[in-house]
């Protein structure tokens, strides 16, 4: 079958880059992109359209029009942004996915990719190597709503057939699109600023280990997910997908390895480190690995030179 797809949320850090390849894969004309605002550069042979995934009649009238056989859901508030929002938060990360699920069914559009995050544990949750299935309670609003997001994920799938699949995502890292309003985003800002500035003071404690993953990997992870036979996956809630874990003095170190002068301080009191405090520090992937051969490519010592030779070449 041809495939035609539509993202919503597009023009966010996994958008731009999932956008981009997915054109290669299928083709400009089969891969349209959709957010609130208009991207800030769109190539003549890119087909975007203006959406609200709140707004359900122009939703299903967009869908109508371009009959896609696929949907990507990227549109959502993060974490940091969400403590600040809960109710923006949870209405546009709930409503946006019930949206999206129920006009899936009415519109017979089966396959359907939805991210989810590691913002899904929480303080009992174990912080190393954390399993697929385990303790469960987040504390941030966006971790509320992507665990509730998972379950309806799963009870779509069970009770309505939907092809749905989700990928608990760590934080990424790309020097591509910068990230918006999340815990995670540290470990981007700290590459443009050792490069800008030569010194970055960063929002989470020397200490904070979290788990990462470099964009280039998060993106085939994602296109393999979705290529994967229905029949080999036992997760449809959403996939544990682990990459690197650091904390942010040992990126700090890695860097200098490279930029000898770079120098990290630490800001005390962010919002954000008790939100990181609440998350794993590194997460067990073994799901993903059986089903669907997922193996990460970039440990933290590549991505850092990659990070920094793109960076200094491309921006
Ligand atoms: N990167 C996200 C955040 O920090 C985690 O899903 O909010």
């Amino acid at each position: 079958m041809k495939e035609r797809i539509i993202m919503i949320g597009a023009n966010g850090q996994i958008g731009s880059e999932l956008a981009a390849a997915l054109r290669q894969k299928f083709g400009s004309e089969n891969v349209i992109t959709s957010d609130i605002r208009t991207p800030q550069t769109l190539k003549d042979d890119e087909i975007f359209e203006i959406i609200n995934v709140l707004d359900k009649q122009a939703l299903k009238a967009l869908l109508e029009k371009h009959k896609p056989t696929q949907i990507y859901l990227l549109a959502a508030m993060l974490s940091a942004t969400g403590e600040q929002y809960p109710q923006k938060a949870w209405d546009l990360n709930m409503n946006g996915l019930l949206n999206v699920l129920d006009l899936a069914i009415e519109l017979g559009i089966k396959k359907i990719f939805w991210p989810s995050s590691i913002a899904v544990f929480g303080p009992h949750s174990p912080k190393q190597q954390t399993d697929q299935y385990c303790i469960m309670d987040p504390n941030s609003i966006y971790g509320i709503s992507k665990l509730a997001g998972e379950r309806l994920c799963e009870y779509y799938h069970a009770k309505y057939g939907l092809d749905i699949r989700s990928i608990r995502y760590p934080g990424i890292i790309s020097w591509k699109t910068a990230p918006g309003g999340g815990t995670t985003d540290y470990a981007v800002h700290i590459f443009f600023e050792a490069l800008k500035h030569g010194k970055y003071s960063s929002f989470l404690s020397a200490e904070t280990e979290l788990p990462m993953m470099y964009m280039p990997d998060a993106v085939r992870g994602t296109i393999e997910l979705m290529e994967a036979p229905a029949e080999k996956l036992t997760i449809r809630s959403s996939y544990n997908l682990a990459g690197i874990s650091f904390t942010p003095a040992q990126i700090a170190e890695e860097i200098k390895k490279i930029l000898p002068n770079f120098e990290l301080s630490y800001v005390e009191n962010d919002p954000r480190q008790a939100i990181a405090d609440s998350w794993p520090a590194s997460i067990d992937d073994s799901y993903a690995r059986n089903d669907w051969g997922w193996k990460p490519s970039f440990d933290l010592e590549a991505m850092t030179k990659d990070m920094i030779e793109n960076l200094k070449t491309n921006v």
